[in-house]
């Protein structure tokens, strides 16, 4: 959560850390702020509100010039999101300010301590206290910026990653991370930092990815330093470049980045399954899984952890993996199971699931499975994530940047590597015939194709969505491997368009649900024509007796569910464990349409980031 962002070169900074906020808005939104050098103080303008918000500021308050500077937008932990609580803050004396993404745990002992030592404090932030913690050391030590940083972080509990800037030293840039992620692009005769790649991809393609416990100290015209905060050990900055590029980024003509991301999914289901998976040959190869193959296969148990979305993706692939491998798999939230000493054995393999790869939680599960000596697999999609380097090995999911906050390719693209896994392990065990096994290998081939055909069902989405867009509350019903993506379908309608949504197994309705439904209540059925379609045609009835609306989600071409349902989206079918990508695809455009006539801010969705780098 938050985005930071800084600049240290020859250009003005100013239009460099308005874009790069702007780019990085995804990971907070509720404020923003900036400072910078211009060439004899430090200028500063913070506003609650959104980046745009803080641009009209900026432009009001004259904050435009300066070679140096440092931007932040945020998503409120400590403090409301107002004006003051904006970052960023400065120290009493206003010869430091900082930005900061994270939480300092013990921020109140520090202030109380600093409160006795004279400090006074405007905001109600963590990040203040971490400022002036910063400059009382610096001033009682009388020692550089970088040395100060290092000892005020040497006494904090929490995780960060701050860039600190001091009228002393106007050619420096001091940046630090735990816990949160920091890469700092290095240019020609300038530097960046921010809170990943986006800001500065149009500069350079060469970047650094501080480690955890690391700080680094950037010097205009001068090679980065860089060191553990801990033992002070100097570490070799290791350079990579970067495969992004600006196109990835952007919106390409879509008007949101969801939409654009929604229709991405072929391609990027394509780029999942490129190269791992085989069908001329009957072959699935994912280096990841190859090279710990029999950890897998002599594994008692596997546990997923992960949260949100991936959490769904996770069931599906539980689903999957016990129907395939007939492996046993429990499905954890992650943040229970950080917390509930779960029992963990050696041969228990778990799987970790994130898009962004720095949910917090889940970082915290799988730091404790590894000390309980289990196996951990990560699946994410941002390459080089701390959950990705936390991780014994993994496969990337290569759906590539997820900017719109609610999540969408990274969901079928993480089904996708879970499927593929469930069928090596199904091969490697003989837990499968031959024919079902290359059957499906053949029809995962077939997905992006099919997802693009359930993509045409637009128009009518849109028709039903126009109908039902003032709704208040909405029911989502799936069986099987449908009851996840029933799940899915209502977090999506709920974070975007704020209509009360659940998602339930079909069967479950009559256990509770029922008795919600009228004539004003939707219900969005999965009904594909597949092992279960008596029984969903049952739960179809029963709605129907209760005057629900029934909008199915059915397969090409069917006519029960049709001549019951109020509205009917069609989809290809597939195998049963992989029409659960494809019938996702309606569900997602329904909350897009619906959110869009509702006027809702479908990328940035209210209270909502898309790292959750706190717990
Ligand atoms: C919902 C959504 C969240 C995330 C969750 C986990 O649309 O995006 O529920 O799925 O915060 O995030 P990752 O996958 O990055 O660990």
């Amino acid at each position: 959560m938050c985005g930071i962002v800084g600049y240290i070169g020859a250009k003005e900074a100013y239009p460099i850390i308005i874009k790069g906020l702007k780019r990085l808005e995804y990971r907070g939104y509720d404020s923003a702020g900036l400072a910078l050098f211009n060439g004899e103080k430090f200028i500063s303008s913070k506003t609650k509100g959104k980046v745009s918000d803080l641009e009209l500021r900026a432009e009001a308050e004259g904050t435009l010039k300066g070679s140096m500077g440092i931007g932040h937008t945020r998503w409120a932990t400590h403090g409301v999101p107002n004006d003051v609580n904006s970052h960023p803050h400065f120290s009493n004396s206003g010869e430091l300010v900082i930005i900061h993404n994270g939480i300092i745990e013990n921020y109140e002992p520090l202030k109380q301590e600093l409160i006795k030592r004279g400090y006074t404090f405007k905001s109600d932030t963590d990040t203040e206290v971490l400022v002036n913690l910063i400059e009382d050391v610096q001033k009682t030590n009388n020692l550089k910026l970088g040395k100060a940083v290092q000892v005020a972080l040497n006494q904090v509990i929490g995780a960060y990653a701050i860039c600190v800037m001091d009228i002393k030293k106007p050619n420096e840039i001091v940046a630090a991370r735990l816990g949160s992620p920091l890469a700092i692009g290095v240019g020609d005769g300038e530097y960046f930092v921010a809170s990943d790649a986006s800001p500065f991809i149009e500069y350079t393609n060469n970047a650094i990815y501080l480690e955890d416990e690391e700080m680094a100290i950037i010097r205009l015209h001068k090679p980065i330093k860089i060191r553990k905060i801990k033992d002070d050990e100097l570490v070799s900055p290791y350079v990579q470049e970067l495969q992004l590029n600006l196109e990835q980024i952007e919106k390409g003509g879509y008007e949101h980045f969801m939409l654009k991301e929604i229709h991405e999914q072929p391609a990027v289901i394509k780029d999942t399954f490129r190269g791992r998976l085989l069908s001329d040959k009957g072959l699935i190869k994912m280096a990841g899984i190859e090279d710990n193959l029999q950890k897998f296969t002599n594994a008692k148990r596997i546990i997923v952890v992960a949260c949100g979305t991936s959490w769904h993706a996770g069931l599906v692939g539980e689903y999957m993996i016990e129907e395939f491998a007939r492996i046993p798999v429990e499905v954890e939230y992650a943040s229970e199971f950080r917390y509930r000493n779960p029992i963990i054995n050696e041969d228990d393999v778990v799987i970790a699931i994130s898009q962004s790869g720095e949910t917090a939680d889940t970082l915290a599960a799988i730091k404790l499975a590894k000390e309980k000596g289990a196996f951990v697999f990560g699946v994410c999609n941002v390459v080089g994530s701390s959950i990705s380097r936390e991780t014994h090995a993994g496969a990337y999911t290569h759906a590539g940047p997820e900017i719109g906050v609610a999540s969408t390719k990274a969901f079928t693209t993480q089904i996708t590597v879970l499927a593929l896994i469930a069928l090596r392990l199904a091969e490697a065990k003989g837990t499968m015939s031959k024919s079902e096994y290359l059957r499906n290998l053949l029809e995962l081939e077939l997905i992006p194709e099919k997802v693009e055909e359930a993509l045409k069902e637009d128009a009518n989405i849109i028709k039903i969505a126009e109908i039902y867009k003032d709704s208040t509350n909405c029911l989502y019903l799936g069986r099987g491997f449908n009851y996840p993506v029933a799940l899915e379908g209502a977090l999506k309608l709920k974070e975007i368009s704020y209509i009360h949504a659940e998602g339930y197994p079909a069967a479950e309705m009559k256990h509770g649900p029922i008795a919600l439904i009228d004539e004003q209540m939707p219900v969005i059925v999965i009904a594909p024509n597949q092992n279960h379609y008596d029984k969903v045609v049952s739960n179809i009835q029963e709605i129907k007796a209760r005057s629900g609306k029934i909008i199915a989600v059915v397969s090409k071409g069917d006519t029960q569910v049709k001549a019951l349902a109020d509205h009917i989206i069609e989809m290809p079918e597939s195998t049963e464990a992989l029409t659960s990508i494809i019938a996702t695809i309606p569900l997602q455009l329904l909350s897009y349409h619906i959110a869009v006539m509702r006027e809702c801010n479908v990328d940035q969705p209210r209270n909502l980031a898309k790292s959750v780098t706190v717990e």
